[in-house]
């Protein structure tokens, strides 16, 4: 507890005089930096290799801040009430008079709005009087970032500093809904779409097939394990580790498993520090189990989809 509060001041220090930090949130790691700053917000871009198109989710803790940014509708707040802490992104009106640094949203006049579940996470956006953009810890289309050593893994001595809040709970990162005009969802994530159809009392599906993409996040090359990536695979091919999700009885040191028994949220929090192991082992190519394609299900497919780079053939 102690080394905690330490760090959550060293965290603090680095940002505060416009640095990035690693910090855990319960869905992936976030690469922040004070979201009014441009100097700041610029350095992720650089860490991440990212192009500036593309927006970045801004972290609060509480809402007399946001409130400052952004416009808050009814929805929003029945969504919050329910939701929050939690794995839910959502894209709001920005107010004419914000402080939000345009390198954030690229000059749009929308801003992504995120309240994260992590206790050292929170901690530490309490004490700045600034919110934290932070989009996911990790170079532009490579897989996320689900602990400090992974964070490392990816920018190496090129971060000041991560703040290590142990594993992410979740391991995928948030669903994202646009509520902007009529509600819609960005992003299969962390929270289940159901609960949401049964706040706002309406039922909203994820479409894959946008003409126009809305968030850039979506393109279709993404969370990518830099490796072929084989779906839906019954058995292991020579040169291939294979990702499973039930134990079978005669293993083989080529097998990682996801879970014991088809546990979904296992699978989805085993899921990104499995393929960067696999990897990391130098295998040409992974071969992964069918995934039932229900609850959490949903967005592990949608990810491994995007990663095997070929979701526009399962239209
Ligand atoms: O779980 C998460 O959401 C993690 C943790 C760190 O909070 N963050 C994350 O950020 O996944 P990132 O940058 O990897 O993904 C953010 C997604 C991108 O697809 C981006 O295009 C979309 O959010 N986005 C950001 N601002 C947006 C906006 N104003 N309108 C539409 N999409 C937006
Ligand atoms: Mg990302």
């Amino acid at each position: 507890m102690k080394n905690n509060l330490a760090n959550i001041k060293k965290s603090k220090k680095l940002l505060d005089s416009g640095n990035c930090v690693a910090i855990p949130t319960e869905t992936v790691y976030g690469l922040a930096a004070n979201a009014y700053s441009n100097i700041a917000v610029k350095k992720i871009y650089k860490l991440k290799k990212r192009p500036k198109y593309n927006p970045a989710i801004v972290h609060y803790s509480n809402l007399k801040m946001l409130k400052n940014d952004c416009i808050l509708n009814k929805k929003f707040y029945l969504l919050y009430k329910k939701l929050c802490p939690g794995p839910v992104t959502f894209v709001l009106k920005l107010k004419k008079k914000n402080k939000i640094s345009k390198y954030v949203n690229n000059n749009k006049n929308t801003l992504a709005v995120r309240f994260p579940k992590n206790k050292l996470t929170i901690r530490l956006l309490k004490l700045l009087n600034y919110p934290l953009a932070a989009p996911s810890a990790n170079i532009t289309k490579k897989i996320s970032s689900v602990s400090a050593e992974d964070v490392k893994d990816e920018f190496g001595k090129k971060i000041k500093f991560i703040l290590d809040g142990g594993r992410s709970k979740i391991g995928l990162e948030s669903t994202i809904i646009s509520l902007i005009k009529k509600p819609q969802i960005l992003r299969l994530g962390g929270t289940d779409i159901k609960k949401i159809n049964k706040i706002l009392k309406i039922n909203l599906k994820f479409q894959r097939n946008k003409k126009k993409i809305i968030s850039p996040g979506q393109s279709k090359v993404h969370y990518s394990p830099g490796i072929p990536l084989r779906l839906n695979a019954s058995n292991r091919k020579s040169h291939e580790a294979f990702m499973l999700i039930k134990y079978r009885k005669c293993s083989d040191k080529n097998f990682y498993y996801l879970s014991k028994n088809k546990n979904l949220k296992e699978v989805a929090k085993n899921l990104y520090k499995t393929m960067r192991t696999i990897k990391n082992k130098n295998y040409k190519s992974i071969a992964v189990e069918k995934i039932p394609n229900k609850g959490i299900g949903l967005a592990i497919n949608d990810r491994l989809l995007r990663a095997a780079k070929r979701w526009w053939k399962n239209q």
